[in-house]
């Protein structure tokens, strides 16, 4: 807990002018910070402590004599494809993702923000902020869009970004992109991806239903995965470099048509149904009831959707009784 809440600073409720003085210095470190260093910023956003699961959250590259002792066995990286103005869904992501049960795996989750270049005075106040306590953000040099190539920006920045901070061991074995209204299962993740192969992995909820030999199918932007030599040949391929996007496309099935170009790719697989999107209606394959061993849901497009998605997968089961609150009784 402690890395992840450092203690709140002190201030004195007696001395409002200091408390001033506090938030604005802590303020104007943030815009300095900003202003000054972006690229050392994103660096650390990127290894500092995110909302990895506890049990083994403290790995921190940079500093190799700082490694705690057992060495994960399998390195995660799930980049959150959102927007700055996003602030509500990225905590109640953090919460969610920081409350889920202990991996049962030895495994290191890496859970970052991405966003492309911020475009406010009040996002350089307030994601700094974020920085700040959570160190979780990641900024690519790009501008918001659907389709307009950040899936390429994401994953071709990443061996840059990782470069030489593992002492020439690749920093992650698999990079997710997954959406902001999904939400992943971290252990049944990692059990998952752990009996997998590390390279050449392309694996997700696979378009056209259940027919994995499709070479013209793609796993669905909900979240997919690609071990980490895949992300390597995007950053350096032509093939995805002249073909950021490819309307009218969207750049999930942009990135399938890439792999197919270059005949990678070839271990794929379909987490059919065990990733799907919450149940509304009807839909040929992709949305059906919770499922016990669901790895990701998505579609989560409101609070209702968020709540009843979190209770069934038991996520306010640590809650004690206490003389503050009485959560089961509900005001008419
Ligand atoms: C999860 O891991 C943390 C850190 O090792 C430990 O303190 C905690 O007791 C574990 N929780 C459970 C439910 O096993
Ligand atoms: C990583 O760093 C080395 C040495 O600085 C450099 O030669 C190489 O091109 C870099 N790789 C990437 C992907 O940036
Ligand atoms: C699966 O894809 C192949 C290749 O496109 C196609 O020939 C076959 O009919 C498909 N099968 C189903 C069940 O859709
Ligand atoms: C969320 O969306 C569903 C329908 O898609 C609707 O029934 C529900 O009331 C919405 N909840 C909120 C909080 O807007
Ligand atoms: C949630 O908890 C209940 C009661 O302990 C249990 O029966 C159920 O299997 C749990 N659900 C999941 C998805 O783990």
């Amino acid at each position: 807990m402690e890395k992840l809440h450092p203690p709140a600073p002190r201030i004195p409720l007696s001395n409002a002018s200091t408390a001033a003085f506090v938030i604005l210095s802590m303020l104007l470190t943030a815009f300095v910070f900003l202003a000054v260093y972006p690229n050392e910023f994103q660096l650390q956003s990127l290894v500092a402590g995110g909302c990895e699961p506890r049990r083994l959250r403290s790995t921190n590259f940079l500093d190799p004599v700082a490694l705690p002792a057992p060495d994960p066995q399998l390195r995660i990286l799930i980049g959150v494809l959102t927007v700055p103005d996003s602030y509500q869904r990225r905590h109640l992501l953090r919460d969610a993702y920081f409350l889920q049960p202990n991996l049962t795996v030895n495994a290191r989750i890496d859970i970052r923000f991405v966003l492309c270049g911020l475009t406010t005075e009040e996002q350089r106040v307030l994601v700094a902020i974020e920085i700040l306590r959570h160190g979780d953000i990641m900024i690519l040099d790009c501008e918001e869009n659907m389709n307009e190539g950040k899936t390429y920006t994401y994953f071709s920045n990443l061996p840059g970004v990782f470069n030489g901070s593992t002492g020439g061991e690749t920093a992650y074995d698999y990079v997710l992109k997954a959406d902001d209204d999904t939400y992943i299962r971290l252990d049944a993740l990692a059990k998952t991806l752990d009996g997998m192969p590390r390279e050449d992995l392309y694996m997700g909820l696979f378009i056209p239903c259940k027919n994995i030999t499709d070479r013209m199918g793609w796993m669905t932007g909900m979240a997919y995965a690609l071990s980490w030599d895949l992300v390597e040949w995007i950053a350096r391929s032509e093939i995805p470099r002249n073909h950021k996007t490819l309307p009218p496309h969207g750049e999930d099935v942009v990135l399938a048509s890439w792999l197919r170009d270059a005949s990678l790719g070839k271990n794929r697989f379909d987490m059919n149904p065990r990733m799907y999107d919450y149940y509304e209606e009807p839909t040929p394959c992709w949305s059906h009831d919770f499922i016990p061993d669901t790895i990701a849901v998505h579609k989560l497009k409101n609070d209702t959707k968020w709540a009843k998605t979190l209770d069934y997968f038991n996520l306010t089961v640590g809650l004690r009784p206490s003389n503050l609150y009485n959560i089961h009784q509900l005001k008419r």
